[in-house]
């Protein structure tokens, strides 16, 4: 069954039946003020901060047909009673005669006709504003006359998001609501709450004259709250009662009257739920807010970010679902989840501790310097803030305040309290916005590392590439029994946590990949010293991976403190990991042959239609050694799960060892957009990457998780764009590879590089995986594939014959 589809004139996709298997969302705003809306209207807004700072009461976990946060309702009076509806579904659950919500970059649009009322709302963050629009059009499709009321309705939280869940009795004390009364009808409804003797008003408020209001919901939903969200006892009568609530439950709940519509006639309302510290101070903001004008140049402002963002690199390639994927929707994902990390969505914890993740931000940065370096390069240095002088990192850390913790591994006292790969992760960020860019006077930036002294000043600070080459000191520094990088607390695999001693192989393949990138960087800046020295570093490590690493079909992937290898056939369960393989070659450790036979095994072992497994066959049973792994069942997230993060590695790998067709073949069967036919076995939203699939040792295989907040997205992207159509920013030049599938004759990509477009066509008249014969540049041929920089702001031909 289809929900909906994709609309790649309009960049949206655009959902048609309202009652998905899942909640769809789509992200408004960022971190700053925004949220995400859901396929029913329904609202998780947030300031600053969403564990300290929500604004709506949003709970993932009620049934899809429930209110949550906010929504709107509508009445026709007709005779003496009223007809009432929402045009998003929620609460109201009526049969439209169309209903769509329309998920755009930035904003969704819900468009719904019902008693000849068509209704459009569209819901967006004004950039950095902290306000929540909806800009709401009706439309009076009637051959008759229709008087309309409009009662749009916001249900507020405590801003600490776990209190709404405590029910202590001194929360709903602390919340109030006042009207703030003014000229000419409009009307501001404000709600106070109080937390550690601090207060923020949340207002909601619109551009039309308003009757009445209520601010508390059991008034509201009437009956002692035996009313229903799908039909409040307050909407029979004329009038809502204008309460102030002292306590409670509260709610904003505005009535307009909008008098009588002609046939065709249009009404036109826009409301503005936000939040200040002084209401007096919001008043110019909120007038200008009310004006059409203002509205419609925000929304094209937000318009214009996206066209600008999205042109950076656009691609025509036989193959319309990756057209689909690359020119919208994963660009798009990435950047939002580069914005709110892994902070808040459907599925990830948001409160309690999460906060931005050093080793998943420094991922998430990669798929956004393309499109956006200098934003991706200030998170990069927030990231840097938190590295600690021994060149380890902090595991997260609080954007509001830039206070940084341990993770998980507080809870295990008895474990390493560093991950051993976080810090490896960051080289590859800094030297991707480098090249990309060429501001390698960002290397000379000063940043203070985490470490205080007890009055809590900086002890240290060292230049970018000072923090980048401690990171891979480091790891050279900490090394186990076989002279591999050891585990810390966890590496990319946070459920593997064995006792301290054990040793992990993608700690040092993280580390031959941070060492290849150091060793190129200090090879362009002519420091030859450096270069020599990570050279050797490198080949001692391979040697050591080689050693003692491989199994026979494929590399291990830890030894445990005992010196056990995990990740062997000698091992019952987890004999084999996708990660040991893909990052071995990317790594440039395996041997040819080596890399060719272990991407065998992962292709014979792991491989799915749905997708790569992470390991294989899945513990069953919990086992306290091994640790967060064993508490799924087999199939599930990082327990033999398809873990879609690890997906796009593999497709790298093949693109290292050549092999085109594989590489797109993983590409394609974890494609979402091709999920849009088998919504019912997948349920999830098919217009963004989720972090996992359920595999096939799970009852429910097929099934996707965690949608949108993933290093899936990321690295998704870098396959699709540097490995499979092979378009790499260099220090020097903008480096053209592809490796595709034999039978595409070639494709077309538009790349801007380095203040220069770079019109690109690949030709592939022999049908080939890889490599390239010649590449001709406004029409002379150049030595090479890399294209020269030009930096002159005009449009440059470039053609890629392959071989
Ligand atoms: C989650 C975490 C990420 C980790 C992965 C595998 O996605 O956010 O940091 O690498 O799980 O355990």
């Amino acid at each position: 069954m289809k929900y909906g589809y994709f609309n790649d004139e309009t960049k949206e996709y655009v959902i048609t039946n309202p009652k998905t298997p899942t909640k769809w969302i789509n992200y408004v705003g960022n971190l700053k003020f925004g949220g995400f809306v859901d396929q029913t209207g329904g609202s998780l807004i947030c300031k600053g901060d969403p564990a300290l700072n929500r604004i709506v009461k949003y709970l993932p976990q009620l049934p899809n047909y429930e209110f949550n946060g906010e929504t709107t309702y509508i009445r026709v009076k007709e005779n003496d009673s009223y007809t009432i509806f929402s045009p998003y579904f929620v609460p109201t659950l009526d049969k439209y005669d169309l209903y769509e919500c329309r998920v755009g970059l930035g904003y969704s649009k819900y468009v719904s006709e019902i008693h000849g009322i068509r209704t459009e709302v569209t819901v967006f963050v004004p950039d950095n504003e902290p306000r929540l629009i909806r800009d709401i059009t009706v439309t009076n499709l009637r051959k008759t006359h229709v008087e309309l009321d409009i009662i749009p309705v916001v249900e507020y939280t405590h801003f600490d998001a776990l209190k709404q869940f405590t029910n202590a009795d001194w929360v709903p004390q602390t919340m109030q609501s006042r009207l703030v009364e003014e000229n000419d009808g409009l009307k501001v409804l404000t709600q106070y709450a109080f937390m550690n003797r601090d207060t923020r008003i949340n207002y909601f408020t619109s551009n039309y004259p308003v009757s009445s209001f209520e601010s508390d919901r059991k008034l509201f939903l009437g009956e002692n709250e035996f009313g229903t969200w799908a039909k409040p006892q307050s909407l029979l009568k004329d009038e809502l009662s204008n309460y102030e609530s002292h306590r409670g439950d509260n709610i904003a709940a505005l009535m307009h009257h909008l008098g009588e519509l002609a046939p065709g006639e249009q009404k036109r309302i826009i409301t503005q739920l936000g939040q200040g510290s002084n209401i007096s101070e919001e008043k110019a903001a909120i007038q200008k807010y009310r004006n059409e004008k203002n509205v419609d140049d925000a929304f094209n402002n937000l318009a214009s970010f996206w066209e600008t963002y999205l042109s950076k690199l656009q691609v025509e390639t036989p193959d319309e679902q990756m057209n689909t994927l690359l020119n919208i929707h994963n660009p798009r994902q990435c950047y939002i989840t580069k914005n709110w990390s892994r902070d808040l969505s459907l599925y990830q914890l948001g409160f309690g501790g999460r906060g931005i993740g050093f080793r998943d931000s420094s991922q998430d940065v990669l798929g956004v310097i393309p499109n956006y370096p200098e934003d991706a390069r200030e998170l990069i240095e927030k990231l840097l803030h938190t590295q600690k002088r021994d060149g380890s990192a902090m595991h997260q850390f609080f954007a509001s305040t830039m206070e940084a913790n341990e993770g998980d591994s507080r809870e295990r006292p008895d474990r390493p309290d560093y991950y051993g790969d976080d810090h490896l992760w960051i080289v590859q960020s800094v030297c991707s916005y480098v090249k990309e860019t060429g501001n390698t006077d960002f290397l000379n930036k000063v940043i203070p590392f985490y470490d205080k002294d007890t009055s809590g000043n900086t002890i240290e600070s060292g230049t970018v590439l000072e923090h980048i080459r401690r990171s891979v000191e480091f790891t050279k520094n900490d090394t186990g029994a076989h002279g591999l990088p050891l585990l810390g607390f966890a590496d990319w695999n946070d459920t593997i946590n064995l006792p301290t001693g054990a040793e992990s192989f993608i700690n040092a393949h993280l580390y031959g990949k941070a060492l290849q990138e150091l060793i190129e960087l200090m090879t362009f800046m002519g420091d030859k010293e450096s270069a020599d020295t990570y050279e050797t570093w490198y080949a001692e490590m391979k040697e050591v991976v080689n050693n003692v690493g491989w199994d026979g079909e494929w590399y291990i992937r830890y030894f445990d403190y005992n010196g056990e290898p995990l990740g062997s056939h000698k091992n019952e369960h987890g004999q084999i990991y996708v990660n040991g393989q893909t990052w071995a070659t990317i790594a440039g450790f395996a041997t040819e042959d080596r890399a060719k036979t272990a991407l065998d095994s992962v292709y014979r072992i792991l491989n799915t239609k749905n997708g790569i497994k992470l390991s294989a066959p899945g513990f069953n049973g919990f086992d306290p050694d091994k640790g967060g792994i064993t508490t799924y069942p087999p199939g599930a997230k990082e327990n033999g799960g398809i873990f879609l993060h690890t997906n796009p590695w593999a497709m790298i790998a093949e693109t290292i060892v050549g092999n085109g067709d594989r590489a797109f073949e993983y590409y394609s069967q974890v494609n979402p957009v091709y999920k849009n036919d088998k919504i019912d076995e997948y349920e999830i939203e098919p217009y963004v990457y989720p972090q996992n699939i359920l595999g096939d040792e799970h009852p429910q295989f097929g099934l996707g998780r965690n949608s949108w907040l993933s290093g899936t997205s990321s690295w998704m992207y870098q396959a699709g764009t540097k490995y499979i159509l092979g378009i790499m920013a260099a220090y020097d030049g903008l480096i053209i590879n592809p490796c595709i599938p034999k039978e595409w004759d070639g494709f077309k990509a538009t790349k801007y590089f380095r203040n220069a477009t770079y019109e690109i066509e690949v030709r592939n008249k022999n049908h080939i995986n890889k490599g390239v014969k010649s590449i001709s540049v406004d029409g002379e041929v150049i030595q090479g594939n890399k294209a020269p920089i030009f930096n002159d702001g005009q449009v440059h031909k470039v053609i890629v014959e392959m071989e």
